[in-house]
């Protein structure tokens, strides 16, 4: 079977005021529905099976409640004393499912991204799933890049000139090397070669394949998670990962710990709406704009205004801006009294409190 591995680990610190360390992205409704992107991600790949969840011990509360709202029962919440990134994140997590089935498939999704295209990703996902059960390879999903982006990791594939596997795909795509955050000058030659592709941060693998490929480039996480899962407690609902066993097990993504090393990868491209929401201009992106280019989420009156995001997550408030100008204000309910507010304003491009 499937199982599907939501990450909801980062702080999303680059959607400053709104996304703190105590309140990151995933737990905002963001893209204008009634659902947060935790919410959305959940239900986007509830069709697999009993998700298993990986998030910091402080966000336990908040995540539980929001699934239970929409009536999701993870197969395991793993509560992660510390954050340190997604190489050990997943491994917990493929430990946990091998578990549950010990010829598990999973399926490693971020919890705070938009795909806008159920249909398309669905069909890659198919994809993925089938070339993972007949083999040991771990497979991306790589984004057709429109900018050179220096945030992303880049997928060059084996296709010739321009050879990108058409989309919707079909099958998978061997990959020649994965590079994550190349410089400035390496992401323009990429986005000119016409042969990368974006990875999406999302994954497919037995999760035995997976702790194989760990245990080949970084022996030591799979050692610390393979002892910080053995001490592991169940507390409720949750599974508190054991605190000294994963003090010493070291930081490293999954990008740069197994992707870049690992010469089993392969790629489905991907092209279903996909967007990580890095900043409050990508938000921006995705909403429908008036004719001022103002997007305008709940109860809002835009006079006079321009190139804005108004976001007002308060249903008992209104909000009403006049002659503004290329910002993002954001309103929300504060305290247990609703008919408090707190107003953020901020420009786009923001970035207090990024890391
Ligand atoms: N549980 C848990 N624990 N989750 C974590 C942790 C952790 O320690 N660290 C990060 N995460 C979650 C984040 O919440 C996010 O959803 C996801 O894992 C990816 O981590 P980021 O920190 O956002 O990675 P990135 O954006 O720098 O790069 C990754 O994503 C890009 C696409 O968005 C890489 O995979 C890049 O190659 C990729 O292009
Ligand atoms: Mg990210």
């Amino acid at each position: 079977q499937v199982i599907p591995v939501i990450l909801s680990g980062g702080a999303g610190t680059r959607l400053w005021p709104l996304s703190r360390k105590h309140y990151p992205k995933q737990f905002h409704r963001l893209t204008g529905g009634e659902h947060t992107l935790l919410q959305e991600t959940a239900l986007r790949v509830q069709h697999l099976a009993a998700p298993i969840v990986v998030c910091n011990e402080d966000h336990r509360f908040m995540l539980a409640e929001q699934l239970h709202s929409i009536g999701i029962k993870p197969a395991a919440i793993l509560l992660e004393p510390e954050a340190k990134n997604t190489a050990p994140a997943i491994a917990l997590a493929a430990i946990k499912a091998l578990q549950i089935d010990p010829q598990a498939i999973i399926a490693v999704f971020p919890a705070d991204h938009v795909i806008r295209d159920q249909h398309a990703f669905q069909q890659a996902l198919d994809i993925a799933a089938q070339a993972a059960a007949t083999g040991n390879e771990l497979i991306t999903f790589g984004i057709v890049p429109t900018s050179p982006e220096t945030g992303y990791g880049y997928i060059e594939t084996t296709e010739g000139d321009g050879g990108l596997a058409p989309s919707p795909a079909q099958s998978t795509t061997s990959v020649k090397r994965f590079t994550e955050k190349p410089n400035k000058a390496t992401a323009e030659q990429y986005l000119s070669s016409g042969k990368h592709l974006w990875n999406s941060g999302m994954f497919v693998f037995k999760a035995a394949a997976y702790l194989d490929a760990l245990q080949h480039s970084a022996p030591a996480i799979v050692e610390h998670c393979q002892a910080a899962m053995g001490a592991a407690k169940d507390d409720l609902d949750f599974i508190r990962v054991d605190a000294q066993a994963f003090a010493g097990c070291p930081s490293d993504s999954i990008d740069y710990a197994v992707m870049e090393k690992a010469d089993n990868v392969r790629v489905v491209p991907l092209d279903a709406g996909w967007s990580d929401i890095g900043g409050w201009r990508a938000i921006w992106e995705i909403l429908e704009k008036d004719a001022s280019r103002t997007a305008s989420i709940g109860d809002v009156i835009n006079i006079n205004t321009h190139n804005t995001l108004v976001h007002n997550d308060n249903k008992n408030k209104l909000v009403v801006t006049i002659g503004l100008d290329d910002l993002v204000v954001r309103q929300v309910e504060v305290g247990s009294e609703s008919y408090q507010g707190e107003t953020d304003i901020v420009r786009f491009e923001d970035t207090f409190g990024r890391v």
